[in-house]
């Protein structure tokens, strides 16, 4: 298993991760909410630095085949895990896990005081990956376009 940050030239690992998003949302929140070409947008705005500060990580296999992915911003002062995906046959061999422990790494580096995710309070493998790793939920509240409970786990990065 290794990471590497996408490469912002590939138009294929970004249509990947776009489409990959809207698997998420399908498997979270039961509906994609947004179109394949919103998605392409949205990850593409995650690799202009004069957009944000982000990166776009990816998970590669021992086949060198790319299995998950996560996005991580810096967004009003925290550090944001926006989102993670690992596809089904390749979960529960950490990638998850190692995802979390590079994003809390890059926003230690960067003094940002909390790092923190918005899920599904329903999303119970998340909140248990999440709660291995320190964080414990400090606020919730409905999606304001599918009325989905969502739940944010935080954690505090600085002494
Ligand atoms: C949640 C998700 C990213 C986890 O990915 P993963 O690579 O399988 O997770 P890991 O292998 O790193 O799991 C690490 C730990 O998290 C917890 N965990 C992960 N999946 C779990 C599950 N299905 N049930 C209970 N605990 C789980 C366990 O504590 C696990 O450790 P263990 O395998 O030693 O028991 C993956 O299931 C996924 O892509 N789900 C759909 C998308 C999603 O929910 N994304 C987040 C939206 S905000």
């Amino acid at each position: 298993m290794r990471l590497r940050d996408l490469d912002p030239l590939s138009e294929a690992e970004i249509t990947l991760v776009a489409e990959r998003m809207g698997a998420t949302l399908v498997e979270v929140e039961g509906q994609e909410l947004y179109d394949l070409d919103w998605r392409i947008a949205r990850v593409r705005w995650h690799l202009e630095a004069a957009n944000v500060e982000a990166r776009v990580v990816l998970g590669i296999d021992e086949g060198g085949a790319i299995v998950g992915h996560t996005i991580l911003r810096v967004e009003l002062g925290l550090g944001l895990v926006s989102t993670s995906y690992v596809i089904p046959q390749a979960r529960r061999q950490g990638f998850a896990a190692a995802f979390l422990q590079d994003a809390e790494a890059w926003f230690r580096a960067r003094q940002l005081p909390l790092t923190a995710t918005w899920t599904s309070s329903t999303n119970e493998p998340l909140i248990a990956l999440y709660g291995r790793h320190g964080f414990a939920e400090d606020q919730r509240g409905p999606n304001d376009f599918t009325g989905t409970m969502m739940v944010r786990l935080a954690k505090r990065l600085s002494a």
